[in-house]
């Protein structure tokens, strides 16, 4: 069950945090990895540390804002194993600003990565997903936006609601070639993004969520592998919140 032999997933963002989870798992399930990321140093550490487990892993520099680097990728994927079968949609960016000082610039920085990056890496490689038997897209969105807010994050918030709305009318839209869209909303996980968290902000954010902890990126991964999985094939538009409860009422 939930296997991925024979498969190959595409996952932007990782090289660091939740994507790099998401590489790791995905290979220890059976799938062959393409890491794109800008992070080459670390992309190869995961690509090196798949191949230590004896998985299958290449890695990509590509940056998700950039269509020719995402299409360049998409090649490369094709001619190293053959085509794709599950993108897995996770470069983002969470740069806080003020709503008092937020330029424009910062404003289209964080569209540019979260939602356009993301629909840039569907269009790169929805050619490949449509020559998959089963095309799986998962998206990596958050609580934050969709569901809740956080100061500082008003722009990311808004990508990360707008993904979902992007995913609604993608899965209608793919059913016919069988390919589901799906994604995967965090919470608070622990990852190089977030930086070094103080004792002090970690017990504060631990006590608001009922699990009593922060999540981990296998835990967000374990997730995408349902939502990507052959058992999850009659699933699709769903928003599947990893979050230890944090944001129910
Ligand atoms: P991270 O900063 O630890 O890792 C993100 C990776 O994406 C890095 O390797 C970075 O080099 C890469 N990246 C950034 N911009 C890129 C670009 N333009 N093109 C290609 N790669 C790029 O971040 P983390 O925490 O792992 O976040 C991953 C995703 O999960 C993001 O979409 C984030 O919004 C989302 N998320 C994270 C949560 C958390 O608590 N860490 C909570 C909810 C959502």
């Amino acid at each position: 069950m939930f296997r991925m032999d024979g498969k190959v997933a595409v996952v932007t963002g990782g090289a660091k945090g939740i994507g790099r989870g998401m590489a790791r798992v995905f290979a220890q399930a059976g799938a062959r990895v393409a890491v794109l990321d800008l992070d080459e140093g670390a992309g190869q550490g995961v690509v090196e540390a798949i191949r230590k487990e004896g998985g299958e892993a290449l890695f990509l520099r590509a940056d998700v804002a950039r269509l020719p680097d995402l299409q360049a990728a998409a090649g490369k994927v094709e001619a190293a194993f053959g085509g794709a079968d599950i993108l897995l949609a996770n470069a983002g960016i969470y740069p806080q600003a003020s709503l008092l000082t937020m330029e424009e610039a910062d404003w289209e920085r964080v569209m540019a990565v979260n939602l356009k990056g993301m629909f840039l890496a569907v269009k790169a490689f929805l050619p490949l997903l449509r020559r998959s038997r089963a095309g799986r897209i998962v998206l990596t969105s958050s609580i934050t936006g969709p569901i809740t807010g956080y100061p500082g994050w008003s722009h990311y918030g808004a990508t990360k609601a707008g993904m979902l709305g992007f995913m609604r009318s993608a899965a209608i839209e793919l059913a016919p070639y069988g390919i589901t869209v799906n994604a995967v909303l965090p919470g608070n996980v622990a990852t190089e993004g977030l930086g070094e968290l103080s004792e002090d902000y970690r017990r504060k954010m631990e006590a608001t969520i009922p699990l009593r902890r922060l999540g981990t990126p296998e835990e967000v991964a374990y997730a995408a592998l349902f939502l990507a999985s052959e058992e999850a094939r009659y699933i699709t538009g769903h928003a599947l919140v990893v979050d230890g409860s944090q944001t129910l009422p």
